[in-house]
């Protein structure tokens, strides 16, 4: 029998709550279980800029039973542990803060303490970062994510697809999030795909 299919998504306090709530709908045909965990500066956000109050109305009701919501403080949940068997965690939007935190090692909540277990267990770590500029910290700190072996990807969309909506950026951005945590999507097609 197949082992279950597993992923942890963690939204942190960085602007484009949208691309989160992107994932969410899509990550449910790739996964059995997706671990989902935001942070309160992350709620705050995700109310600001989409006008919802809970987790919940991110998630796809047709797939409820799918997402299992742990708490951002919460370091005896499943994924807090390398002997939990899941593929990885990507976080969207990912801050700085985040950013500095795991590189630094400080394993303080679930989200830090899950991208360390990510990088020592060799597992996908993929952050959609977004701030701009950019300081040499954090330069410095997304440098160090990368050697340790997390693929940092900025929420830049492209334009080159022809968008048409605001959906058809943030579409562009968690095509390539899906796909770097290995997955075969086609929300958007490759440059040179499209027949
Ligand atoms: C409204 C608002 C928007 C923010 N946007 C960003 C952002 O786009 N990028 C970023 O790196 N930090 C941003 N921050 C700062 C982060 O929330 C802060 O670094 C925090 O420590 C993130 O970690 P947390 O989600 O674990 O709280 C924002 C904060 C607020 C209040």
């Amino acid at each position: 029998m197949d082992k279950p299919k597993r992923v942890m998504a963690a939204i942190s306090g960085a602007s484009g709550a949208v691309y989160a709530r992107r994932l969410l709908e899509a990550l449910p045909s790739f996964y059995d279980t997706i671990y989902l965990t935001a942070s309160d500066n992350a709620l705050g956000i995700i109310k600001d800029e989409l006008g919802v109050d809970t987790l919940a109305d991110l998630m796809p009701h047709a797939h409820l039973h799918k997402f299992s919501m742990l708490n951002y403080t919460d370091l005896s949940a499943p994924t807090a542990s390398g002997s939990h068997d899941y593929d990885g965690l990507i976080v969207i939007p990912c801050s700085m803060g985040v950013v500095g935190r795991i590189a630094a090692g400080v394993s303080s909540d679930l989200v830090t303490r899950a991208a360390d277990v990510c990088l020592k267990e060799r597992r996908k770590l993929v952050l959609v970062v977004r701030e701009t500029p950019l300081s040499l910290v954090h330069l410095r700190n997304l440098t160090a994510l990368t050697e340790a072996g997390a693929i940092v990807m900025p929420a830049a969309p492209a334009f080159y697809h022809d968008p048409k909506s605001i959906d058809d950026l943030v579409d562009f951005v968690v095509d390539r999030a899906l796909r770097a945590l290995g997955l075969n999507t086609h929300i958007i097609y490759g440059w040179g795909e499209r027949s």
